[in-house]
């Protein structure tokens, strides 16, 4: 225990599985960066407010910098039992190339509780950024193939039964803008990411008159935590990550399930790359959609992370508690698994062919019994008539087997004296979907408007 940077007061020993048990050095080394660059950023502040000399400093960002280089040489060498965790580590490994004298003084009024919430902010904030502009790349290819496959008609569904006929690109865009707010709401969290806990010091505050501010610009914060002992408390950071990833694989996985059914031989009407599919081990005819599978799949793994860390930090007292070591893993894994599956349902999207053929067949006359039923409403019948009369065409043409958009116009007549010789007009997928002009809907000109609201909400 005497090698361990908290071991004044100890005398025994560790149990050695409670060693392992305590240590977080084989998640956290992956921010050695971070906590390398917070650190030259504190001793910065400590020379300004005269705590160490220039001279010091100029040590202590030297040897800083050389730790670094041994992390990306992959030639650091993490001494099992001793380097507790990333910022014990570093700063072990600073005492041997510069002398404890001077490493020493590298502490000076800083705790762990304020370096880890500083590496994990810094950490987080990149991380996220990235996965911005994931995000918005998987957005630029929503709205590039909304434009140009804009002809393309499909059925639209409800409880997955044929409902409407709908533009391919208006079914594209529905996620679209659900992934736009996704977006939206990354730069919002993004905001309250980055945010400084450095000169937070255990809990109450730094004794030495640290420029708080400074430290801040440097390592590239939006400002500062505004209470130290909230500062080293919450992972709420952590856990706002968690749940905004959580619906953004929510969005992926219905997405991912809509694609899975439609390229089934029954649908048809989308077909998977090969860069984006595995064949079966046994029968030579599969080609599966696993990406499509893994995306819809791991937005388990996602939000499981979220609803476990919100158990951890539930309970937890005042200020740091052991128990917020907890929040790495989920977080590290988290946003492995968000950045990973964007670009994955990215690469989905670019390369995925279609079949507006297989469309167009599984379109049928049925989805236009609501276009029939509001033919009758434009001659002044009222909706809840019109819907029943529709009704007994479509039970007619149930009963006799003759297609609705077959049926003659006496059978019709027969039903409602009302129709008149342009009801033929009424079965056109096309103009079905044309009439639905009012803003938001699946007629062209509408969705043109909404490619153009999209394409302003990713800039
Ligand atoms: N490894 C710790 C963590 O990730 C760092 C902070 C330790 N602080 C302490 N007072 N033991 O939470």
């Amino acid at each position: 225990t005497e090698n361990m940077l908290w071991g004044g007061r100890f005398t025994g020993g560790l149990d050695p599985l409670m060693v392992q048990y305590n240590e977080s050095i084989h998640f956290d080394r992956a921010l050695f960066a971070q906590d390398i660059t917070g650190s030259i950023a504190f001793a910065r502040a400590n020379a300004k407010a005269g705590i160490i000399t220039q001279d010091e400093f100029n040590k202590l960002e030297q040897g800083l910098l050389a730790v670094k280089k041994e992390w990306e040489d992959g030639t650091f060498k993490i001494v099992p039992g001793v380097d507790e965790d990333i910022h014990t580590a570093n700063e072990r490994r600073l005492g041997e190339i510069i002398g404890k004298d001077v490493a020493g003084k590298l502490h000076t009024g800083r705790s762990r509780n304020e370096q880890v919430a500083t590496d994990m902010r810094m950490w987080l904030r990149d991380e996220l950024r990235k996965i911005e502009k994931h995000l918005q790349d998987f957005l630029n290819v929503t709205a590039a193939r909304a434009e140009q496959e804009i002809d393309v008609i499909m059925p639209g569904y409800t409880h997955l039964q044929r409902a409407q006929p709908v533009r391919w690109s208006h079914w594209m865009l529905s996620y679209g803008f659900a992934f736009a707010s996704d977006l939206e709401r990354l730069r919002e969290v993004i905001k309250r990411v980055n945010r400084s806990a450095l000169g937070c010091g255990a809990l109450a505050g730094n004794p030495f008159g640290i420029d708080r501010e400074m430290m801040s610009k440097e390592l590239g914060f939006d400002g500062l935590l505004w209470n130290s002992m909230g500062a080293v408390a919450d992972r709420d950071f952590v856990a706002e990550t968690l749940q905004w990833g959580s619906m953004l694989m929510q969005h992926i996985s219905r997405w991912s399930e809509d694609l899975i059914i439609y390229s089934t031989s029954e649908f048809g009407f989308v077909r998977l790359a090969d860069a984006y599919s595995t064949g079966s081990s046994l029968m030579p005819q599969k080609k599966n959609p696993d990406s499509l599978e893994l995306l819809r799949g791991k937005a388990g793994r996602a939000f499981g992370h979220m609803a476990g860390f919100m158990m951890t930090q539930k309970g937890i007292p005042s200020t740091y508690n052991k128990d917020l070591q907890e929040s790495w893993e989920p977080m590290l894994d988290h946003v492995k698994t968000v950045s990973d599956s964007i670009q994955i349902a990215n690469g989905v999207l670019a390369t995925l062919s279609i079949q507006p053929e297989k469309m167009k067949e599984s379109l049928d006359p049925f989805m236009l019994a609501t276009d029939l039923a509001d033919y009758l409403v434009r001659k002044g019948v009222p909706f809840r008539e019109t819907h029943h009369i529709s009704g007994r065409c479509v039970a007619l043409s149930e009963q006799t087997g003759i297609p609705m958009d077959k049926l003659s116009y006496e059978q019709l007549k027969g039903i409602d004296a009302r129709f008149e010789e342009d009801i033929s007009k009424v079965f056109d997928y096309e103009k079905s979907v044309e009439m639905r002009s009012a803003k938001g809907g699946t007629s062209k000109a509408c969705v043109q408007e909404q490619i153009q609201v999209l394409k302003s909400m990713i800039a």
